[in-house]
């Protein structure tokens, strides 16, 4: 865990920050692994037509419009996130692929989500919790907006399960150390199942999805991590080594990219008893 209270994807303000996070997430979430992770989430909370759920960081809407499909024809998906700059390309893609009616956006904090108590049938969460030094916080909000028996799902990397092959292992270790310190929290996916449970949540259900690429998806991003590890003192010349056996593997067909991310489920509980 990093000493600092927040990291790049707290406070994405200027306009080269927003076009870089468009970007990198534009890279993750279109790689072979994520578009079946995340055919996973849908089926997981699997919303119904007519319901109301909140993504909760919601970037440039990756989730949202999935979910957005899934509640037409009269279902609503609130869209919240920090960045301004995030939410106009996910309005824009709302518009484009037909969901507007369905989105509604919001800028504001996971910490204190603008809804009424009770009010919306389910939560999700991907890959935020780890930006946050308080992330119970986020979860005892979506608790609270979440109706007794709706269920709130939360996904996040444990980047310390980052894998590569080929490269000298001295190196790769420095490259996942720096990757994870990089983030204010990056083992946040093995504590959700702590971290729901500690809001009150019922009937856990913890899914761990392994990512694993040969065919050089990956490669973007792992290449973004040179210059975290850089800045973490990692020595330039080894890099750059350990670089090339990657390029030179991933041209061979005998690169290996692997990392685990958690989707934890959560059920708020029902209300029991007679009601006045
Ligand atoms: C790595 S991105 C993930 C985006 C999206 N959930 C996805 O899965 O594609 C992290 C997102 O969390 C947002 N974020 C960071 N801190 C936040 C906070 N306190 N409240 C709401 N959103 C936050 C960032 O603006 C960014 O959009």
């Amino acid at each position: 865990m990093n000493d600092s209270r927040s990291d790049r994807w707290s406070s994405l303000e200027s306009p080269q920050a927003v076009a870089d996070a468009v970007q990198r997430l534009r890279q993750m979430t279109s790689t072979r692994s994520e578009q079946q992770a995340m055919a996973r989430w849908l089926d997981i909370l699997a919303p119904q037509p007519g319901q109301s759920l909140v993504d909760v960081g919601a970037g440039i809407g990756d989730m949202s419009m999935a979910f957005a499909r899934q509640v037409a024809p009269d279902g609503t998906v609130h869209a919240l996130d920090l960045a301004p700059g995030l939410l106009d390309c996910a309005g824009q893609r709302a518009r484009e692929e037909g969901v507007a009616e369905r989105v509604r956006l919001h800028v504001g904090d996971a910490r204190d989500l603008p809804f009424r108590d009770d009010g919306l049938d389910h939560a999700f969460c991907r890959w935020v919790l780890l930006h946050l030094p308080d992330p119970e916080r986020a979860v005892a909000e979506m608790r609270r907006v979440v109706m007794p028996g709706g269920r709130i799902l939360c996904v996040e990397v444990d980047w310390a399960t980052l894998h590569v092959e080929p490269g000298d292992p001295e190196i790769t270790q420095q490259i996942v150390k720096a990757n994870v310190d990089r983030q204010v929290d990056g083992r946040s996916g093995r504590k959700l199942p702590a971290l729901l449970r500690s809001a009150g949540l019922e009937r856990l259900s913890i899914v761990p999805v392994t990512a694993r690429d040969h065919q050089g998806d990956w490669l973007s991003f792992l290449e973004s991590r040179l210059e975290v590890a850089i800045e973490a003192g990692v020595p330039e010349k080894a890099l750059f080594r350990w670089w090339q056996s990657i390029q030179t593997a991933a041209g061979q067909g005998t690169f290996h990219l692997s990392f685990t991310q958690y989707g934890v489920t959560g059920m708020v509980p029902p209300l029991t008893g007679t009601r006045p």
